[in-house]
């Protein structure tokens, strides 16, 4: 029985209501100057000459660093998180409309924005590639002379071809679509920034900066500033969301590096919301060919993929390299079939680099829409009420663990447990029958299912790297005297509330209260080594971490107690928080009491040197995969093209919850992702290039008014090999909330003949997709 776990408020609260958090821009040195970066207009052209001698003439600038600067320091270019490298301040040419040409440093931000439009950089414009569809054409404009292929990025497969082929030719009934889920874009409330602090005398350098991976960013800083490991701290302070947008190392920060090392001072770079929408990675932009195989009574055989994936200039996409289409294998979803097989083509193209997991494990997102939509399609095909085409072909509980056809182990779910819970929420049969009125009155409402199975928590650590950087995180556990503790682990929280729940976690194995244990985050010189937060990975790894340290720390605990007690340690039982003696209960001893006394000059038993910490390393056996049942009521005007989300049900199984209330909070969080990206959202480029959403005008973020209240339910199904049992939930709603949108807006406009409609479906969409269909009721 858990006492630490449950609706805990969150601890961190208490400073971000009062406006009393801390983040990079808040942060002010002394001396301290401003970057600010001038970006390419053009989206592809060659660089004749940068001429900065008038912006270095400005009285308050008081340097200005181009590519050629960069370059006689080694830092021109940079590694990404994939293996590939990218332009940190441009020498050869431009490749993406925004990308960075130079640095100014003045001692204000002002001040160093005005001066950039003193810099006179002279482009021979290239012929731009834009549609990624071209991008292997013989003749497409090469964006990257440096690399032997042309504008592929890579070939990649997985899946059992010619079984699926078999599957397909047994098959009654086959459906198949071209669907694009579209650029789109993070945008964390707080833009990427940092502050490089470099001590020439130590050789020391700390940078402030937004990083959801401080301990992977830092062995990369090493790589390329020639600064030893050991003399680098970074720092990453509050968070004002990250999503996977700050997973990646961006320009301005080496660039803040470099002026600190030029200049001597301190400097703090920010980007602005534009930068942000233009420059920093984007996430999906996959153009995808499904089908689906069945029997002519609903039986799944057989999915196939094709997918041309565009990473724009550089291949930045942030996932582990054995996968570069990151886990999209996962596309055969929820569902028990006889094969699966996909192709992914990477392709260049003039547009900025990225493929971030924005809310997802490395590409599942993807996935889970493509069969997601073919699913429904398919139920339309056979006439079948797609709730009941889903029941038929889910995964049974009987199953787990499950390994399917591309490999991936699901370690545990009952999902048609999950369904029926979703299904009786939403009144479905109700629903259906209001559908059907209303249509014969000429109102068009939809309703939209997905069932998705998210895999998150990546390791194990022989599968999973960010640049060979295996993903295991490490979690150290201090016991003061008092028993108050201290954890340090190397996951940073962006806005999910770790300090709350990873002091739960803790809490709960040494029978403290989680206002006993302090979180610790964010600094690499006060936390141990981990690959950071993304791919909802904190508590599946750094979670689990936390708990092996604590269950050190309670085994060493019991050592201590056992020499208090003068008594054997097996004879005491960890009960409700306390060692006692077995047959003896009102002998007890709590942590705090075994901490003081392990601190203290009695005699402790060979083998304790004293004290209670202890840390770990959690190399995790599996992904965890957690899953949920959503149902979407919308109601769309097809004058208009209108959509208004009625009603949202998300049923999420995350194994066990440790705090319900944050969950829930997670949940919300990524529903309101997901009618974003469904509806209104893609970063998207005129002909030449030119980005055509670089400011929140025009990529739209939800509200509350777009977003209903939305109808929350659970399920639990543990996790088998997760200390806790708890699956990661960070993402689960972003990536399972845009199909059910999607198809309950399609489900809307089955009268006029839709049968599918490609993100994001604005007003304009929708009536194009009603003209298109040309069936007009
Ligand atoms: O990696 P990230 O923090 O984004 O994702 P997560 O590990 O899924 O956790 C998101 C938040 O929900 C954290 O505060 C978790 O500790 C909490 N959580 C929970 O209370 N119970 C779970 N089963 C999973 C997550």
């Amino acid at each position: 029985m858990s006492h630490a776990y449950g609706p805990v408020p969150r601890k961190e609260d208490a400073r971000f209501i009062r406006g009393q958090g801390t983040y990079v821009d808040d942060i002010k040195l002394p001396g301290m100057l401003h970057g600010a970066i001038l970006r390419s207009p053009l989206a592809h052209a060659r660089i004749v000459a940068v001429d900065a001698n008038a912006a270095l003439a400005h009285p308050s600038v008081v340097a200005v660093l181009t590519g050629e600067d960069l370059a006689e320091r080694g830092m021109a270019w940079m590694p990404t998180v994939f293996g590939d490298v990218q332009a940190v301040l441009a020498t050869d040419k431009v490749r993406f409309q925004g990308q960075e040409v130079a640095f100014v440093v003045a001692t204000d931000r002002y001040a160093a924005r005005d001066a950039l439009e003193l810099i006179v950089v002279d482009y021979e414009p290239l012929p731009p590639l834009i549609d990624p569809l071209t991008a292997l054409d013989p003749g497409a404009p090469v964006i990257r002379e440096d690399l032997p292929d042309g504008n592929r990025v890579f070939d990649w497969t997985a899946g059992d071809k010619p079984a699926t082929d078999a599957a397909f030719a047994a098959a009654d009934v086959v459906v198949g679509c071209d669907m694009i889920y579209p650029r789109s874009h993070p945008a964390p409330l707080e833009t990427c920034g940092a502050i490089a602090d470099y001590d020439a005398v130590n050789g020391r350098l700390t940078l402030w900066s937004t990083s959801q991976a401080p301990h992977a960013h830092r062995v990369m800083y090493a790589a390329l500033t020639g600064i030893p490991e050991h003399k680098i701290r970074i720092v990453s302070p509050d968070l004002g969301g990250g999503f996977g947008a700050k997973v990646p190392i961006y320009p301005g920060y080496l660039c803040a590096v470099a002026a600190s090392q030029a200049t001597g001072r301190p400097v703090k770079w920010v980007e602005d919301r534009s930068e942000s929408l233009m420059s920093t990675a984007f996430a999906r932009d996959y153009h995808m060919h499904g089908e689906i195989a069945a029997t002519a009574d609903g039986e799944i055989l057989g999915l196939r993929a094709r997918v041309l994936a565009d990473h724009g200039a550089f291949n930045a996409a942030a996932q582990p390299s054995k996968f570069p289409a990151g886990f999209f294998h996962i596309f055969t979803g929820s569902y028990r079939t006889r094969a699966a097989y996909c192709e992914v083509t990477g392709v260049f193209t003039n547009k900025a680099p990225g493929g971030v997991a924005y809310s997802c494990s490395f590409r599942i997102t993807e996935a889970v829409y493509l069969v997601e939509r073919l699913t429904d399609m398919l139920a339309r095909r056979l006439g079948m009420d797609p709730a009941e085409l889903r029941m038929r072909n889910l995964l049974r509980p009987e199953q787990f663990p499950y390994t399917g056809p591309t490999g991936w182990q699901y370690d545990s779910g009952d999902y048609p447990r999950a369904l029926r819970l979703a299904l009786d929420m939403a009144g479905y049969d109700e629903l259906r029958r209001e559908q059907a009125e209303r249509r014969a009155r000429g109102e068009y409402m939809g309703i939209g299912l997905s069932f998705f199975t998210e895999g998150v928590g990546a390791g194990p650590r022989s599968h999973m790297d960010i640049m060979g950087l295996a993903m295991s995180d490490g979690a150290d556990l201090r016991v003061h005297p008092t028993g108050k503790a201290v954890l340090a682990v190397s996951v940073q929280t962006q806005g999910q509330g770790h300090e709350t729940t990873f002091a739960q976690l803790v809490a709960e194995e040494l029978g403290l209260s989680p206002d006993d244990v302090d979180v610790v985050h964010g600094d690499t010189d006060r936390t141990p080594f981990g690959l950071g937060t993304y791919g909802s990975r904190s508590t599946p790894v750094s979670g689990a971490a936390a708990v092996v340290a604590a269950r050190k720390v309670r085994e060493r605990a019991r050592l201590v107690a056992a020499a208090m007690f003068e008594a054997s340690p097996d004879d005491l039982e960890w009960l409700d928080g306390k060692w006692r003696v077995r047959g003896d209960p009102d002998q007890a001893l709590g942590i705090a009491e075994i901490a003081m006394a392990a601190h203290s000059t009695i005699e402790l038993p060979t083998g304790i040197e004293g004290h209670l910490d202890a840390s770990a390393v959690y190399n995790p056996p599996n992904l965890t995969f957690p899953f949920g049942a959503y149902i979407c009521v919308t109601d769309v005007d097809p004058g208009t093209g209108e959509v208004k989300v009625r009603r949202f049900i998300a049923v999420d199984d995350c194994g066990v919850r440790i705090n319900p209330m944050i969950v829930e909070g997670q949940v919300h969080r990524g529903l309101a992702d997901g009618i974003g990206i469904a509806l209104m959202q893609a970063i998207s480029f005129d002909e030449i290039g030119n980005c055509l959403s670089g400011s929140f005008m025009d990529y739209l973020l939800p509200t509350s008014l777009e977003c209903p209240s939305p109808e929350l339910g659970a399920t639990v199904t543990p996790s088998p090999h997760h200390p806790v049992g708890a699956k990661g939930i960070g993402e689960s709603a972003t990536v399972g909330s845009p199909p059910a949108v999607v198809n309950s807006v399609v489900d809307a406009l089955a009268p006029f003949g839709v049968t599918h409609a490609d993100m994001p479906l604005t007003p304009a969409n929708v009536w194009l997709a009603i003209q298109a269909a040309g069936r007009l009721s």
